[in-house]
């Protein structure tokens, strides 16, 4: 079999030293998957992908990129090892104009500005258009398409995005979700943090479900909508049995 995209290995992070938040997470995301990480608040989604792309301290396990041990890289240079992410809020500057965000994301990574810049805009057209305008004043949907374009520039492998849909109206989750595939189709692997179980289920070839910082449940999309641990804690419908909850 080929070598993971995405390999985490019995992974602990944490914010402080014997706190661990991510506390022996595994998961495994095969090259051109679409892979989505489910679960409650406060499960430890965003920490876990946070730990992933070097942002929170980890203190045991592994990371590998196709590979290749990403463990200790710091968070500036995953772009470098082929690693983009795309966090929950702040992923945009909203004071710079679309193309200066984009401008600036090829000069983090030395690419040459046209050569960067140019497949980026063919497959964000809308990002073209509104190109002299600042990220401020696009809508919700747009500033998530710029986040996941300023990603793109880098030409990442495997693009990891918390929570894109957040905030937004169930047509723009459906835009994005649907650039995302795109994304995936060029051949760039995707893991998505996501609370839109429903949809996430409908993008995602597979999903695991994390609580308490453990992936508890892991399965492909079809598998997970049929599990009734999955049913009882998203999907509202009742089956008689106990969801998933901590400590089981
Ligand atoms: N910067 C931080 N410093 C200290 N603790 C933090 C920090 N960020 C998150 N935590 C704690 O880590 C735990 C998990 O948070 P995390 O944001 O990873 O969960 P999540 O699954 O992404 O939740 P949500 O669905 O609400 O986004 C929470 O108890 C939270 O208080
Ligand atoms: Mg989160």
């Amino acid at each position: 079999m080929s070598e993971a995209a995405l390999r985490v290995d019995d992974l602990e992070a944490g914010y402080e030293p014997g706190l661990p938040i991510v506390r022996g997470a595994n998961l495994t995301v095969q090259p051109g998957e679409i892979v989505a990480i489910l679960g409650p608040n406060g499960a430890g989604k965003s920490s876990l992908v946070k730990a992933v792309a070097g942002l929170v301290p980890i203190t045991r396990g592994r990371v590998f990129l196709h590979g290749r041990d990403i463990t200790r890289i710091p968070a500036h240079q995953m772009v470098l090892e082929g690693l983009a992410f795309v966090p929950q809020t702040e992923n945009v500057f909203i004071n710079l104009s679309v193309a200066e965000n984009l401008e600036l994301a090829a000069a983090i990574v030395k690419a040459r500005r046209q050569a960067a810049l140019d497949p980026v805009y063919a497959m964000f057209p809308d990002l073209l258009r509104q190109r002299a305008l600042p990220a401020g004043q696009l809508s919700g949907g747009q500033r998530q398409m710029l986040a996941v374009a300023r990603a793109l520039i880098a030409k990442p492998r495997l693009l990891v995005l918390d929570e894109p849909s957040a905030g937004l109206s169930p047509l723009l989750v459906s835009q994005v979700f649907a650039k995302l595939r795109e994304v995936r189709d060029t051949g760039i692997t995707v893991l998505l943090v996501e609370q839109n179980v429903k949809s996430a289920l409908a993008l995602a070839d597979r999903a695991a479900v994390l609580v308490e910082g453990r992936e508890r449940i892991v399965g492909s999309s079809a598998e997970l909508l049929q599990d009734e641990r999955v049913a009882a804690l998203y999907l509202g419908r009742h089956t008689g049995k106990q969801a998933v909850a901590g400590g089981a």
